[in-house]
């Protein structure tokens, strides 16, 4: 019933930088998705806005291409298709001229006329940084946001550079948008596997009690890609692993595997436990970083039987950059749950293969009652969560094997999505953008969560951008990154879980 209200509903989603690359692969795909599913109000339209030389039907055929290539479920029906591009429409505009806006809130008015009836409106931002603030400017001056409740900003990382220019644009947002309307984006916090994070733990009984530092002797996060800086360069060599996905993803990862039971499933109450856990983590001092946190950059290798040139051989990379291409990090979680027990986070690009796991290693039996001669049975149990491209969760534990002896080995207990459900995952970008339509902000960030995680990452960027790494590149592509990650855990007696089990495979 509340659903049936919702859709009635007329909603017009405004892209700024609607023929840029993410409007392409991701937005329009995640909405003709969601028009397929019938998740779309009746009344709908997509508004393309951006200063090349398009019109109403070129911008159709662009992100039609989008949807050939990129939807999760391809074409599926033409009908459909035709008619969900019928709703798409082109303003050619310069974001910084405030005349632009007098043309978008024409076309929004003829479309409302012609629904007759007012409209909720969604202004996402995919555009360079230096756009945000005059765009959110006009949208206020223009007052085509004027109805607080029903207009809302969608914000694209990178969220600011470091801390400061991140307070400067939640400030210069908040001059023209209520915190409510705004709607940062970590598309990892849309995806299946992470939003089930909370499922996991707070739907079930028996994990619970189990999750923290009486049990649990470690947490790894890791999220390894096997792809280099590809056409990125010019992004990426002033961004860095650091900021482009430790500071966002890795951080929201560690969010939802440590925070306290919230009340609610509101929004308000999940972020405040997330940034609870942000306060709550040790912030090194300078003493500490060269040994907690490793950054590496990769060198040439081979990717799954393919040759790949080194990070400082990419495209718009400066040949002798001190770029990080991969970092791991130590972090400590000083609260009451927490206390003593390392979280250990790790990503890199041009890695050995595209995994995201989560693995909290349990603390081992207190006493080993059977044979060690013959068997593993000292070994800890481990839950391993899969992000991705895998989407399940395992639990290892230990298990008589059948026979004369007493040899206890490990084994597994596996859920796998592609078992258990029929259809098709939803993309995060689908169920990012239908939260926005329906104003539920808990899968966002709000000011003071971006706050806290710059500020947890500045000293680290702020060391590394100071002082040059002389052994980059220190790791080949195709490999698990720099030997001294794997010392991170060595020296403290354990060792990256998951590249086990993946080689194994
Ligand atoms: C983006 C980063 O936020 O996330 C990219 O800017 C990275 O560098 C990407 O490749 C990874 O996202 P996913 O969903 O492919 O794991």
């Amino acid at each position: 019933m509340i659903e049936a209200v919702k859709k009635q509903d007329a909603t017009i989603v405004v892209i700024f930088g609607a023929v840029g690359d993410l409007s392409k692969r991701k937005l329009a795909p995640a909405l003709y998705n969601l028009f397929l599913d019938n998740w779309l109000p009746k009344n709908f339209a997509l508004l393309g806005v951006s200063h090349h030389e398009h019109d109403d039907n070129s911008l159709r055929e662009l992100l039609k291409g989008g949807i050939e290539e990129f939807s999760r479920r391809g074409i599926v029906d033409e009908k459909k298709l035709e008619e969900f591009l019928d709703c798409i429409y082109y303003v050619r505009a310069d974001f910084t001229d405030p005349e632009a806006y007098g043309k978008l809130s024409g076309k929004v008015d003829r479309l409302e006329e012609s629904w007759k009836m007012k409209s909720q409106k969604v202004f996402y931002l995919s555009v360079a940084p230096k756009f945000i603030e005059p765009i959110a400017e006009n949208l206020k001056s223009s007052g085509l946001a004027a109805d607080k409740k029903r207009a809302r900003i969608v914000v694209e990382k990178p969220f600011g550079k470091d801390l400061e220019s991140a307070k400067e644009l939640n400030k210069k947002l908040s001059n023209s948008f209520e915190e409510s309307q705004i709607y940062r984006i970590d598309h990892y916090l849309g995806k299946e596997t992470i939003q089930n994070i909370l499922a996991f733990r707070f739907a079930n009984a028996i994990f619970e009690p189990l999750w923290n530092r009486n049990y649990i002797d470690n947490v790894q996060i890791t999220v390894a890609e096997d792809v280099g800086v590809e056409h990125r360069g010019n992004y990426y060599d002033h961004s860095g692993a650091l900021k482009d996905m430790i500071q966002n993803h890795l951080l929201q990862i560690l969010c939802m595997v440590a925070l306290e039971p919230p009340v609610t499933y509101i929004a308000d109450d999940i972020r405040n436990r997330k940034v609870d856990v942000l306060h709550s983590v040790r912030k090194f001092i300078p003493d500490e970083i060269e040994e907690n946190a490793i950054r590496g950059q990769y060198a040439a290798g081979e990717i799954k039987g393919k040759e790949v040139v080194g990070y400082r051989e990419s495209p718009r990379v400066d040949p002798e950059s001190n770029t990080e291409t991969f970092v791991a990090l130590k972090l400590l979680v000083d609260n009451w749950r927490w206390k003593g027990v390392p979280f250990y986070l790790r990503t890199g690009k041009s890695m050995k293969r595209k995994s995201s796991t989560i693995t909290i290693e349990f603390k081992p039996v207190s006493h080993q009652l059977f044979p060690c001669n013959i068997s593993h049975a000292s070994t800890s149990n481990l839950l391993i969560i899969h992000i991705q491209p895998e989407m399940g969760i395992k639990l290892c534990f230990q298990a008589k094997e059948p026979g004369l002896e007493m040899n206890v080995q490990p084994v597994e207990m596996s859920f796998n999505y592609s078992d258990s459900y029929d259809g098709g995952t939803p993309e995060a970008y689908e169920t990012l953008l239908l939260d926005v339509i329906e104003g539920d902000a808990t899968l966002f960030m709000r000011a003071d969560e971006i706050e806290a995680a710059w500020s947890l990452i500045m000293p680290i960027l702020n060391h590394w951008q100071g002082t040059k790494a002389d052994d980059f590149p220190n790791y080949a592509a195709g490999s698990w990154g720099p030997k001294k990650a794997m010392d991170l855990l060595k020296k403290e007696g354990r060792n990256w879980v998951i590249e086990t089990f993946l080689d194994k495979k």
